[in-house]
């Protein structure tokens, strides 16, 4: 329920205020409280945004109301009593700023300590979605681009699943185009007796993908062969089916080894898996007269957009659209999930909003495209270089994934052997904490921005101990943990014991940061953008520090009870930042 949620502020005080709206404008039915963090201009914590509008309304309705400050001052006259407000005042035109109660304040982070921090999940609508991410092609490069849409697609899940929402993360593998009539020639060519194939034998398949596209266009009686054997492999014929299925358990094993080390899970369905559904999903759509023939093509007509989706081939062959209509058919009809989120990059969008719009015409999605079931394409810019190009490495045309992770790895290993580590730490501690910063830091340095932008690729300033870096943040934690482990106090029996005070300046702060931690993830969780998260850790950072630590003595002082409490749900709601943006934890530096 949502009395549970202890941790949302602006949902508990949009409850207070709703009744306070209902009170003073009775013939005003859903007046949506409007209420948010204050940003500073004004004393208080939270803001009631109402009163401007509502005057607008009621103009000269009610005399009592005579400008927008009078609604403000009748909307704090009307508010419920709770232990939530400490006080309202109402300032400019209307604006009711709210000062929280310190109390409430500290019994909620009391109860998080206590209760852990699922007590601050956000809640959402819906009860599963399916993510569609990472999706690379067989044969064909993993790249950066599907480096980008793994780590936005896995954060994504894990905001979906905190938020108590099942999530089925779906690797939706290109494992069934035209490429593979090739590939499977190329094969039966090089390893004539099919025991012989092997990840070692076939070795890196990119390679081996440019060999038989070089073939495939030099040799036209290899063309040949190559175009009956997709038609042989869809046709189902045994020795086609298990040269592709070899291909694309080469392809599997490597990828995993990505997902592997950057903690990702995933289940595949690829694009073969959706195969046997297309024919009755499109004579569905074909019933409803929705697709129509054109140039030899069969395709559906899209009002604002100026090409058709094809949906079938002039070859008779299926392609990507037909494969994602089947796909979505069977999200919402066989896996029941309310919202189908996609991440891909924004090269892609025009994709997705002609096939989005083709379900949405088909009745499978309401006509608003904000109520479930929901569907939403989430789209990210380039990975640039250092010159402001593509990224791309010295000697191969694309950036090998696992080439970069060891790059990052390696770099922080040497950072921290260069800090003595090495003589202080077994080499097993150097490793799991050189990995944990590495990787964090690759994550971070691409979660941190708007996905929409571009950005670009620099390992010295992703691994920069300074600045708004995973490096910083892991380091800021690790203090923090510390802090309390010097403290020689049992943490545990504290929390159960200990009274958190919020008297000084610093502490109130620190503990209103901390108090917004359950509204920022469901809004970086609703909007999709896990850059809200990113900015609010690096804030709590910066507030613990320059706002709480620097002017509050923690150790040997009065209030060190409470302040050691203070830590502990710093470094609480910090370590669950990092596990929702997929980065490990370190609590030593
Ligand atoms: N395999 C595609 C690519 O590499 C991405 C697939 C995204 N998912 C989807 N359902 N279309 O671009």
């Amino acid at each position: 329920t949502e009395e549970e949620n202890l941790g949302n502020v602006k949902r508990q005080l949009a409850k207070l205020f709703e009744g306070s709206l209902r009170a003073v404008v009775p013939d005003e039915q859903d007046v949506e409280p409007m209420i948010a963090a204050s940003t500073g201009k004004f004393v208080g914590d939270y803001q009631c945004n109402n009163a401007m509008r509502i005057f607008s309304k009621i103009k000269g309705r009610d005399p009592q109301l005579r400008n927008p400050a009078s609604v403000g001052q009748a909307i704090v006259e009307h508010l419920p009593p709770s232990d939530i407000i400490e006080s309202c005042s109402v300032a400019g035109a209307g604006f009711v700023n709210v000062v929280l109660s310190k109390t409430w304040m500290a019994k909620n982070i009391q109860s998080m300590l206590i209760g852990g921090i699922e007590n601050w999940a956000p809640q959402l609508a819906i009860k599963r979605a399916v993510v569609d991410f990472s999706s690379p092609n067989i044969a064909k490069e993993m790249h950066v681009g599907h480096l980008r849409s793994t780590i936005i697609g896995d954060t994504l899940s894990r905001m979906l699943e905190f938020s108590n929402v099942e999530v089925l993360r779906r690797n939706h593998v290109g494992d069934w185009g035209t490429q593979f009539g090739m590939l499977i020639e190329f094969l039966f060519e090089n390893f004539p007796n099919s025991e012989d194939v092997s990840e070692t034998a076939v070795g890196d398949l990119q390679t081996f993908y440019k060999a038989s596209k070089q073939r495939f266009d030099n040799d036209a009686a290899f063309k040949e062969r190559a175009q009956r054997a997709v038609v042989l492999l869809q046709g189902g014929q045994p020795e086609y089916r298990k040269a592709w299925a070899q291909i694309c358990e080469i392809s599997r094993k490597e990828f995993d080894r990505v997902y592997q080390r950057l903690g990702v899970q995933l289940e595949e369905k690829g694009e073969s898996f959706y195969n046997p559904y297309i024919p009755a999903v499109l004579k569905e759509l074909s019933d409803q007269g929705l697709i129509e023939e054109s140039q030899g093509a069969r395709v559906i007509f899209l009002e604002g957009f100026n090409i058709p989706l094809i949906v079938v081939k002039s070859d008779g062959g299926y392609n990507y659209a037909s494969t994602d209509l089947a796909a979505l058919w069977y999200r919402l009809n066989e896996e029941k999930a309310e919202w189908i989120i996609y991440v891909t990059d924004v090269g892609q969008q025009q994709h997705f909003d002609m096939f989005f719009k083709a379900a949405r015409r088909a009745g499978w999605l309401p006509a608003d495209a904000n109520l479930y079931p929901r569907v939403s394409h989430v789209g990210f810019g380039l990975v640039l270089g250092e010159d402001g190009k593509r990224f791309r490495t010295r000697n191969t045309e694309v950036v090998r994934l696992v080439d970069l992770l060891d790059e990052a790895k390696s770099r922080s290993k040497a950072a921290l052997i260069e800090r003595g580590k090495a003589e202080e730490w077994t080499e097993e501690e150097l490793e799991k904490t050189a990995e944990a910063v590495g990787y964090g830091a690759v994550k971070y340095a691409d979660l941190k921005n708007n996905r929409l932008t571009n950005y670009t690729f620099d390992f010295d300033q992703m691994l920069n101990d300074k600045g708004n870096t995973a490096v910083y943040l892991l380091y800021a934690h690790a203090r923090i943990c510390s802090i309390i482990r010097k403290s020689g106090k049992d943490i545990v029996e504290l929390k159960k014991t200990g009274v958190i005070v919020l008297d000084h300046a610093g502490e109130r702060d620190l503990a209103l940061h901390l108090l917004q931690f359950s509204e920022i993830v469901e809004e970086a969780c609703t909007n999709l953008l896990p850059n809200v998260l990113c900015e609010y850790l690096y804030n709590l950072s910066e507030i613990f520090t320059k706002k709480f630590y620097s002017n509050c003595q923690v150790v040997g002082s009065p209030e060190e009870t409470s302040r050691l409490l203070l830590c502990e749900a710093t470094a609480v709601v910090m370590r669950k930042c990092f596990h929702l943006l997929g980065i490990v934890p370190v609590y030593k530096i």
